[in-house]
């Protein structure tokens, strides 16, 4: 410690990780202005005897203002401790605090050199994504493996940034490492103007995803007519039907392969509409009840319903089956990358009524890849909007999506996938999935539930660092866990337009301005709106 170091007070409560200090009446070399500079969010430091402890101001105040002096007035400030160095020369700095602050130990303000040992770009593989709060000199680092290995969370009010932010890691990711594998759900089509040349985008009118692709759970999702007023009695029946006949279907595309043998009702192998159709007639022949036969009839029609649904054609469409399981899973996986390292997922021309099935082979087949190719193969899922298809209400279904979810956000690490979480409604996302979250980027956030319920997953020691969400600026972050060095107030850096993600906010001012729209543009629009295509 040099003479030139500020001392603003002394300590005079400890409890847990938080420390309310005493300041003092700044010294006459110091002038006033040092003390009337403490800043809300600021790192201050204190001087135990073996170690220097780093603490955030996350509150001040005069408990008893005097009307006429200001001078004697006592003031306060309240501050978290986040880490530690220890007094020996050149020692780094650390997370957590061993040596706890005594009573009536010195608090000194930072200085530039503690706040570059601070915020000191970690030993392991990083990216910078913005700058420090406190000193925008200071970059702001993620750790990559800890970020994405771990699963994280970018969440935050609409307009918040949370887009943008999402866009910045990723293109900082990606353009270091550019042989990602990063598939990012998409339901406003944002994405693909920011990433350009280096995304595949995928939507129903590119991509293909058969109907055999889906397992059990899936094909009855799509199957089975729901409603309030459809018996459980009838499900029951249907479930029994399919699950014996469409394995038999697709052990009759098979023919006499010796791995007929092992395949179940879940076995993504292909098989005919064509031969299922024809095992059912065939099963309904030998009832002896004709009563009996009308979940046969049902599946049917319904079977026939799908095929003649044109936004069903990405599932149900097409004349021949052929088994393009590997060209499908190269498309979305970019096994080979070549030069594409994300695929953009639009989901905005995904009718809702599908919507979660698609959302749900995505989820699935990602984990599953996962799990047969070894590790071979890190994944990131991003899901952009997840409460919409994760939602916490069970009435609104998804329950095939959130269980993908759900099993990615606990067994991931082990297979090397992991999730991207955005989403402005935390506390209405399915439970268990943010809690598996290491990393969250908290942007600006009003609303009082969802602030609950982002204190509620984070660890002690980052708490009281959320009393800043509702004063955030657009593009201002609360980064806390595993990928960041410690938790911080950060300003994620400015993407130029051409990069940024197309803003979710139409813009009144502008498009007021000129008329544009010529007759054609309204039958484009009746086009797309008959034939569900964007
Ligand atoms: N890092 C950033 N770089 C550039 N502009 C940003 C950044 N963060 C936020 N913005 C501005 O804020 C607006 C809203 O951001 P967006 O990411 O779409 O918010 P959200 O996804 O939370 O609704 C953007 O249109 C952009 O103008
Ligand atoms: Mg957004």
């Amino acid at each position: 410690m040099t003479g030139s170091e500020i001392r603003i007070g002394r300590v005079v409560s400890v409890t847990g990780s938080q420390v309310v200090a005493l300041l003092e009446k700044p010294q006459e070399t110091s002038g006033p202005s040092r003390v009337a500079s403490l800043q809300m969010g600021q790192l201050i430091k204190m001087l135990t005897p073996s170690a220097t402890v780093f603490g955030m101001v996350t509150g001040m105040s005069i408990p008893l203002p005097s009307p006429n002096d200001e001078d004697s007035e006592m003031k306060i400030i309240e501050l978290e401790m986040l880490g530690e160095s220890s007094l020996k020369r050149g020692s780094p700095f650390k997370r957590g605090v061993s040596a706890y602050p005594g009573l009536g130990d010195p608090v000194y303000q930072t200085t530039l050199e503690d706040l570059r040992q601070v915020y000191a770009r970690p030993a392991v593989s990083t990216v910078r994504i913005g700058t420090i709060h406190q000193d925008h000199s200071i970059p702001a680092y993620v750790a990559i493996d800890d970020l994405l290995g771990k699963h994280f969370a970018v969440l935050g009010t609409t307009g918040s940034g949370k887009s943008c932010a999402v866009t910045l890691i990723l293109q900082s990711i990606l353009s270091k490492h550019e042989n990602g594998h990063i598939v990012l759900l998409d339901p406003h089509n944002e994405y693909s103007q920011a990433f350009g040349e280096s995304a595949q985008v995928l939507s129903p009118s590119n991509l293909r995803l058969p109907y055999w692709l889906l397992n059990f759970e899936e094909i009855l999702e799509v199957l089975l007519e729901t409603g309030a007023d459809t018996p459980d009695s009838q499900h029951a029946a249907e479930i029994s039907v399919l699950s014996e006949l469409i394995p038999a279907a697709k052990r009759k595309y098979m023919g006499q392969d010796e791995e007929s043998k092992f395949v179940t009702v879940d076995t993504p192998v292909p098989y005919q509409i064509g031969d299922l159709v024809g095992l059912i007639d065939e099963a309904m022949g030998r009832l002896d009840n004709p009563e009996n036969s009308v979940p046969y009839i049902r599946i049917k029609s319904r079977l026939n319903t799908l095929r003649m649904d044109s936004r069903f054609a990405f599932m149900f469409g097409g004349l021949t089956v052929r088994d393009n399981m590997t060209e499908i899973l190269s498309r979305i996986f970019r096994i080979p990358v070549a030069g594409k390292p994300i695929t953009i997922m639009d989901l905005s021309g995904v009718p809702s009524e599908i919507l979660n099935v698609v959302v749900s082979v995505l989820c699935r087949m990602t984990f599953d890849f996962a799990l047969w190719s070894d590790r071979a193969v890190p994944v990131t899922l991003i899901c952009e909007e997840a409460h919409r298809y994760a939602p916490r209400d069970t009435r609104l279904g998804f329950e095939p999506t959130k269980k993908a979810l759900a099993r990615i956000a606990k067994e991931g690490r082990k297979y090397g996938v992991s999730l991207g979480m955005v989403t402005q409604r935390p506390s209405e996302l399915a439970p268990g999935i943010l809690s598996q979250c290491n990393t969250i980027f908290a942007l600006r956030m009003s609303n009082q539930n969802d602030q609950e319920f982002v204190r509620s997953t984070l660890s002690e020691s980052a708490v009281g660092l959320l009393d800043f969400l509702p004063s955030l600026r657009n593009g201002e972050a609360i980064g806390v866990g595993e990928g960041v060095s410690i938790p911080m107030r950060l300003a994620f850096d400015r993407i130029p337009d051409e990069r940024r993600p197309m803003s979710g906010t139409a813009s009144f001012s502008s498009a007021w301005k000129a008329e544009a729209d010529s007759p054609e543009f309204l039958e484009e629009v009746v086009k797309r709106w008959r034939f569900q295509r964007k």
